[in-house]
């Protein structure tokens, strides 16, 4: 008899497109385990700023991606998943703007992508994975039973980071924001390795103007028939 591989769901898009939020409930409603991969080349660009290493130096961010000890610790009170960079709790640093820069910096590296396939993939664990990033569908877990693509206009995406940076208390501007948005995108898209872009077999959901639980309900559907 053959062994059914543990089902894996992947949700990839661009920043803001709620990717972030959708996974968590998703993963939560289907009991299943959440891969926040956004959040390992967060904490390599961490990292990489701790040890003051140019960002263009592809060995030394190379070097800096194959040993830096990323964990991820769920409080026992049931709070936000904490993010340890080197045993350092560093989640509050790595949800920056500066983090995110330069996190888009070394996600260009083929090698630094390398050095966190493995990484990656061991969070693939019974009973199933939500997969949340930019080439999960694509080139992490190729094979996955459920592949959505996630998409929202940039100027819903700048308003929905603009509302969530102005709760923090955070000065900012929309139109900045906006800016750093469509940078990013153009960043993220035009790279030769692993570009943002929906895999073949992906589902496109784009979420502008539409409440999160609709759109956690509309990726629940499509993983109906893999719930016990
Ligand atoms: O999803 P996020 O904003 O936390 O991701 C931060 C950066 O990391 C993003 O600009 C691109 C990069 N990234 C990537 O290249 N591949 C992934 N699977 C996840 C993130």
């Amino acid at each position: 008899m053959t062994r059914r591989p543990v089902p894996v769901l992947t949700i990839d898009g661009p920043s803001g497109s709620g990717k972030g939020t959708i996974s968590r409930r998703v993963a939560e409603a289907l009991g299943w385990h959440l891969l926040d991969s956004g959040a390992l080349y967060r904490a390599v660009g961490f990292a990489a700023g701790m040890e003051g290493l140019d960002l263009s130096d592809t060995e030394a961010v190379t070097r800096c991606a194959q040993t830096t000890r990323i964990g991820f610790r769920d409080p026992k009170d049931g709070g936000e998943t904490r993010v340890l960079v080197n045993g350092l709790d560093a989640t509050d640093e790595l949800r920056t703007e500066t983090c995110g820069a330069a996190a888009s910096a070394i996600a260009a590296i083929p090698a630094v992508r390398a050095a966190l396939l493995d990484k990656q993939r061991s969070f693939r664990k019974a009973p199933g994975l939500v997969a949340d990033g930019r080439d999960m569908g694509t080139v992490v877990f190729p094979d996955a039973e459920i592949k959505v693509f996630l998409t929202a206009s940039a100027e819903e995406r700048a308003r929905r980071r603009y509302k969530q940076l102005k709760e923090k208390g955070l000065n900012v501007t929309l139109a900045t924001l906006l800016r750093e948005i469509q940078a990013r995108d153009v960043r993220d898209a035009a790279r030769t390795v692993a570009p943002l872009r929906p895999a073949a077999d992906a589902v496109l959901i784009d979420s502008t103007g539409m409440p999160i639980e609709q759109v956690v309900a509309k990726v629940l559907e499509l993983a109906r028939k893999y719930r016990q």
